[in-house]
């Protein structure tokens, strides 16, 4: 059994008469360990298959599970927990609590999981060791997401998920951004899932999942990822 295991998952939104397949017979695994690209155009259903692999919506049919777990058949009681302890969630705009420090914004992650990492410490480990004390308005916005990053790696979770994270970022920026996802990948072991548009990342991935109309088109893995910060776009 695969680390992640998308089946059949479908998701249907009604709105009124109409419907919307946003998700339409996916399938795909993802292995403990991998740095995983989800690419494709807009409104092929990315952010849906993210929400749902990380118990933010439910999947209309199917099973999704993550390390042997049935996400999928989760209690809304499971689900919280799942979210709270399992699930590291990057966003485009950061989502910041602006009136904390990012040290704070840290800890208000690390203090509802278990197995926690230091606060301190993986605020220093991208990069902010001399930046715990500053809000986010006084962070630049590469900054504010390596805080962002912190605040979900600090959960230790099972796996990281990541939503057009360089989306709001310079192309440098981004790409410091890309390769602090893939060292947290390779050295420190994460499973990592990002989902973007840009197919130039594909380049960095050990596994390529392109999305089209809500189906996994493509799985592919990658022997050789290129280093994040040797791509171009
Ligand atoms: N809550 C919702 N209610 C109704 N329709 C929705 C909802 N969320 C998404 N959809 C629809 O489902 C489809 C897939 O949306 P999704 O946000 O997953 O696409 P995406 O691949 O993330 O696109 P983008 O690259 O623009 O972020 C779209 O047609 C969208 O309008
Ligand atoms: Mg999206």
């Amino acid at each position: 059994m695969a680390y992640v295991e998308f089946r059949d998952v479908r998701k249907v939104y009604r709105m009124g008469s109409v419907e919307v397949r946003a998700v339409d017979g996916m399938n795909f695994d993802i292995e403990e360990g991998e740095l995983c690209v989800i690419v494709g155009p807009s409104g092929a259903g990315k952010t849906t298959v993210l929400n749902m692999l990380g118990g933010m919506d439910s999947c209309t049919s199917g099973t999704i599970t993550l390390d042997g777990l049935e996400v999928s058949g989760l209690s809304e009681r499971d689900l919280t927990k799942y979210r709270r302890h399992d699930i590291g969630f990057v966003f485009q705009f950061y989502n910041l609590v602006p009136n904390l420090t990012a040290l704070e914004n840290v800890e208000l992650a690390s203090q509802i999981c278990p197995d926690s990492l230091d606060a301190a410490e993986t605020l220093a480990k991208v990069g902010l060791a001399d930046r715990l004390d500053n809000f986010p308005a006084q962070l630049s916005g590469g900054e504010q997401q390596r805080v962002a990053i912190a605040r979900a790696l600090a959960k230790n979770p099972k796996l990281l998920l990541c939503d057009e994270p360089t989306g709001a970022l310079d192309y440098q920026t981004g790409k410091q951004v890309l390769e602090l996802l893939q060292d947290s990948c390779r050295k420190a072991g994460h499973t990592v899932a990002i989902v973007t548009h840009n197919s130039a990342f594909t380049q960095i991935a050990d596994r390529v999942i392109r999305v089209r109309e809500g189906r996994a088109q493509s799985v592919e893995t990658n022997a050789n990822p290129l280093d994040a910060m040797t791509v171009e776009w």
